[in-house]
């Protein structure tokens, strides 16, 4: 039987529109639900602050603190001030809450991975790799880490002062020696990128490999955009070409060690523990190239910045270096014609240490770093909402006084004591704590050994300012007159 077309019509209308009231009745009652739920929960309480212009928030005011090294006092500061230790802001399009003090340092830093997760510019994980330690959380972040904090460990470090000596001395033959001035912050980046090329990997720097590396780094805060000659495009194309680089390299000494007998030997470098890593199946290729490109960028600016530091302090603290000196020429006086310098050696640097503490106390390498809420945190009366970044920084513990007593002043000695846990935190803390934290030390120790008890030196520009892109640099790269000591 044919349908008559009117009674077709009324039928397909009478359909459209029971669709529709049961739909709507179905999302009037999810909504009745959704909002009775809302008012049962409790109201959550954001911490003072001001979120800024739309969209870009106060980014501009964060990166003009920052790019004239000023991040504390023109942008930290004067939030503290106005509204306490926990202030709200939006930065780079994410709405983030700045935490202050050791107790918020804390509850952020030793809570990884169930309150929050570490967070990094998309630029940073695409440059160093998807598959670096710094992007990764749980089972593969505990995997990745043991292999590479274990052979920075102070007991993996013995192994490597040998090595670590050599190198110096030989940056000081090529670099520094017959010259009178020289760009101590160039000097401080060419030896670190060594040290962790021919130390840690076991492979020779080559020609041009710095400032491939270099390239790569310079996009790591970069906006993410390839536009060509974008600072970002130029990064991607120098990691291709240390990628290729890299699996050459880690290819080949994968080969090697499988044709040794069992693949393992005693006394093994980081690159040959992550390579053992990669035989055994732990870990991908990808994981072992992105690794050894972090590890650069992880060491390079960082421990470069506080050397040159270091010896700015000194040169402007002649009694610090007096005392430094006197350490130094003790242990020099015990050591044969080019003996190494071994673990004990290093122990007995503990004034030296310090002045190194305070350097990074006052001039930290790393001002802080963001992570994101991955739940709720109620902390101090307010709530830090899932999903927002969290920025921790050691300005707010390292510049207060009622932690550090006449905060801006330099004084190794206030490290004497102890320091109360989270106050003090130039390597972090918690589960993300450097990896590397032992090797800058030993690595800045043994450049001050053989630089103090070689070299007499003196700042060209002593009031030379500090700029920030974005990790802090000296602007002119810190030149210094240079002379072979004379005596000791
Ligand atoms: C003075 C020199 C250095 C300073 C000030 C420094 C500072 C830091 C800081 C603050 C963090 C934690 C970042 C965060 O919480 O998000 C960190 C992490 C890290 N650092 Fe260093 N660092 C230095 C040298 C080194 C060196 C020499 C290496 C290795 C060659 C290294 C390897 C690492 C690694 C692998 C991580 C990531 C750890 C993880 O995610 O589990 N660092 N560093």
């Amino acid at each position: 039987m044919a349908l008559e077309p009117n009674f077709l019509l009324s039928w397909i209308f009478l359909c459209i529109a029971a669709t529709i009231s049961s739909t709507l009745f179905f999302f009037r009652k999810k909504q009745h639900k959704f909002r009775s739920k809302k008012l049962q929960q409790p109201k959550k309480k954001l911490p003072p602050g001001e979120m800024g212009l739309p969209w870009i928030g106060e980014t501009m005011e964060f990166y003009k603190a920052q790019k004239n090294n000023r991040v504390f006092e023109d942008f930290v500061n004067p939030r503290i001030i106005k509204h306490g230790n926990l202030f709200k802001t939006k930065i780079m399009g994410s709405p983030t809450i700045v935490v202050n003090g050791a107790e918020a340092n804390r509850l952020i830093l030793s809570n990884e991975f169930s309150l929050v997760v570490s967070s990094w510019p998309s630029s940073s994980v695409q440059l160093m790799g998807m598959n670096c330690i710094m992007a990764k959380q749980g089972e593969k972040h505990r995997v990745l880490r043991g292999i590479v904090a274990n052979s920075l460990s102070y007991n993996g470090l013995e192994s490597l002062l040998p090595n670590l000596c050599d190198t110096v001395r030989s940056h000081l033959d090529t670099q520094w020696r017959g010259k009178e001035e020289i760009s101590l912050y160039r000097s401080t980046k060419a030896l670190t990128f060594t040290v962790v090329f021919e130390c840690l990997y076991g492979i020779k720097v080559e020609l041009g490999m710095l400032e491939i590396f270099e390239r790569v780094l310079e996009g790591v805060f970069a906006l993410p955009v390839e536009f060509p000659c974008s600072r970002f495009a130029r990064a991607k194309k120098a990691r291709v070409e240390i990628e290729t680089l890299l699996v050459e390299k880690v290819r080949e000494k994968r080969r090697e060690m499988e044709q040794e007998e069992g693949g393992e030997r005693p006394n093994t470098t980081l690159f040959s523990r992550l390579v053992q890593g990669l035989i055994k199946g732990e870990i991908t290729e990808e994981e072992v190239v992105d690794n050894m490109v972090l590890l650069v960028f992880a060491a390079h600016d960082t421990t470069s910045y506080a050397m040159a530091m270091t010896f700015k302090m000194l040169a402007q603290h002649p009694t610090c270096l007096h005392t430094l000196l006197k350490e130094h020429v003790q242990i020099k006086a015990n050591k044969g014609e080019g003996e190494y310098l071994t673990v004990e050696d290093v122990k007995k640097m503990k004034y030296s240490w310090q002045v190194v503490r305070e350097t990074m106390r006052l001039s930290p390498p790393i001002f802080g770093s963001f992570r994101k809420a991955v739940v709720d945190i109620n902390y101090g009366g307010f709530t830090i909402p899932k999903g927002w970044k969290v920025l921790w920084t050691t300005y707010g513990t390292h510049y207060n006084p009622e932690i550090f007593e006449d905060p801006m002043s330099f004084n190794p000695s206030r490290f004497d004591k102890a320091v109360q846990a989270y106050t003090y935190l130039p390597f972090g803390g918690g589960p993300r704590l450097c990896a590397g934290h032992q090797l800058a030390k030993v690595s800045i120790l043994v450049f001050l050994h053989f630089v103090v008890t070689s070299y007499d030196w003196s700042l060209v520009y002593p009031d030379e300012t500090i700029s920030m892109d974005p990790l802090p640099l000296p602007s002119l790269g810190m030149p210094i007159k240079i002379s072979p000591k004379v005596s000791l």
